[in-house]
């Protein structure tokens, strides 16, 4: 099969915060992927922008190295890595005052698509907001790429968005959301509208219930002063699951168009019930085999800050109401992995009175690693003896069903930068949906900070606190086994 590389026009793309970590690790060897890869129009340019006093060489070597540690060497070319580094400018810039603006004017050119990436604090937006306007360097034209957290709760998200309004409209405004830029996480929308297998069953009527986990084996070492003020239920499940909840819940789109897809969206995460505390399970992850526990990471003895969460929702509406939703995410889990598990009913009425073995159907679809899915199907045991009943798989690897492009699928920021450029928001998260995501999680937390409970031990390596299995187990179900 041959990769499709879908041209864009020609671009000035600034990255403010270009000595950043978020730059060095995803943006800049993001760019460079689509430039191996031939999307990258040939008078494009990528403008760094930061507050150190640096030569462009200087600029130009860092973004070398990170391209050395982030791309695979099969992607590597001297020659071609010369070129990229060609279109790079840098600009040292003053965000909350005047200097460097008039240079950053007159590096960008007339006509061409302007787009403005702000890889910076959110205290920092207003103000880039403001200058790109005084100094004359937006156009109704350009487009702004804002980076998550995009508030800590209602009104925190309400005053950035109020900020950004005064200066640039809707359209205009990209908020990444870097889930939505996953290859899995859009092919939930192929699987569910492309085909007429799922969708017929995709209700309360047949489904179940729906599991979303998403694990990880790392700890918060290193950020452990952001995390802290955050905790999984902000870093992760008012965001990432959110949106992985709206695309299962959502009805479908009339349009595959940003609008439609993000209205419906919109009106999932406004029926979701409210969250009571004993629907939450809350965890710390402990120390082991030397390594620091979370309040060790985290620089803060006394933290009541959840490194894990599990939680049951429920969705009031015709679709959902009485299928539950149980998402569970956390740090130093036992595996790295991501999935969404639908568990459709048992049918109606079984035949096989006496056979022994599950009932149960469940699709699994998973983000990471190894993307692809998995159905589990019933069939009859092998051999003689009466009828039983085994649970087998219909597997598929993306990577393997589509060779050799399957195997390289881009990363969630290519994709999701070059959507910037091409003007398409359908992945990036409107204004009032992140507002809404945040109404729905604002009295959660209200809730446990209320009652001032301390997280739940769990050892790493494990799949989090005991306590969270028996969120399930009361509901008579119980949790996928956390494995790659
Ligand atoms: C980020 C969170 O948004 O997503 C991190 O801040 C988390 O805490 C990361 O580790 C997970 O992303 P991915 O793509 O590795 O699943």
């Amino acid at each position: 099969m041959v990769s499709r590389v879908i041209p864009v026009d020609t671009f000035d793309l600034v990255i403010f915060g270009a000595t950043g970590d978020l730059a060095r690790r995803k943006i800049f060897p993001g760019l460079y992927r689509r430039f191996w890869a031939g999307q990258v129009p040939p008078d494009s340019r990528i403008i760094g922008a930061a507050r150190s006093a640096m030569a462009l060489a200087e600029f130009r070597a860092q973004v070398l190295a990170s391209i050395e540690e982030f791309v695979s060497p099969d992607k590597r070319d001297a020659a071609r890595i010369d070129e990229f580094l060609g279109r790079i400018a840098y600009v040292q810039i003053d965000a909350t005052g005047s200097g460097g603006w008039a240079q950053l004017k007159a590096e960008m050119r007339p006509g061409m698509i302007g787009a403005f990436y702000f890889s910076v604090a959110p205290s920092l937006f207003g103000d880039l907001a403001e200058r790109l306007h005084r100094h004359g360097i937006a156009t109704a034209e350009s487009r702004i790429v804002v980076e998550k957290p995009f508030g800590r709760d209602l009104a925190s998200a309400r005053a950035l968005n109020a900020t950004l309004a005064a200066h640039f409209a809707e359209r205009q405004i990209y908020r990444i959301d870097h889930y939505l830029g996953k290859e899995t996480v859009q092919n939930l929308m192929a699987v569910r509208f492309a085909n007429i297998l799922f969708e017929p069953l995709w209700n309360a009527q047949h489904i179940d219930h729906v599991q979303i986990t998403v694990a990880e084996t790392v700890g918060v070492g290193g950020r452990g002063s952001y995390y802290d003020k955050s905790g999984a239920m902000r870093d992760m499940v008012q965001n990432h699951m959110m949106q992985l909840l709206c695309l299962i819940a959502m009805e479908p789109p009339y349009h595959f168009d940003p609008n439609a897809v993000r209205d419906e969206k919109l009106k999932v995460i406004r029926a979701l019930d409210p969250v009571g505390q004993d629907q939450i399970v809350r965890g710390q992850y402990t120390s082991a085999s030397g390594q620091p526990d979370y309040l060790t990471d985290a620089g803060n003895p006394e933290s009541l800050t959840e490194s894990y969460i599990a939680l049951k929702v429920g969705i009031s509406n015709w679709r959902w109401k009485g299928t539950p939703f149980y998402l569970r995410t956390g740090k130093k889990l036992r595996a790295r992995t991501s999935e969404i598990a639908i568990t459709f009913r048992e049918p109606p009425h079984s035949i096989f009175d006496d056979a022994p073995g599950w009932r149960e159907n469940v699709l699994a679809i998973r983000l990471q690693p190894n993307e692809g899915m998995n159905l589990m199907v019933m069939i009859k045991e092998p051999g003689p003896g009466g009828m039983r009943l085994v649970q087998v798989p219909l597997d598929m690897s993306f990577a393997k069903a589509l060779g050799a492009e399957g195997a390289d699928i881009p990363d969630a920021y290519e994709r999701l930068i070059m959507d910037v450029i091409r003007g398409n928001q359908t992945l990036f998260m409107r204004g009032d949906e992140v507002e809404a995501a945040w109404a729905w999680t604002d009295p959660i937390i209200a809730g446990w900070e209320a009652a001032g409970r301390r997280p739940k031990p769990y050892d790493p390596g494990t799949s989090g606190p005991e306590d969270a299995l028996m969120l399930l187990h009361r509901d008579g179900r119980r949790w996928r086994e956390i494995k790659e």
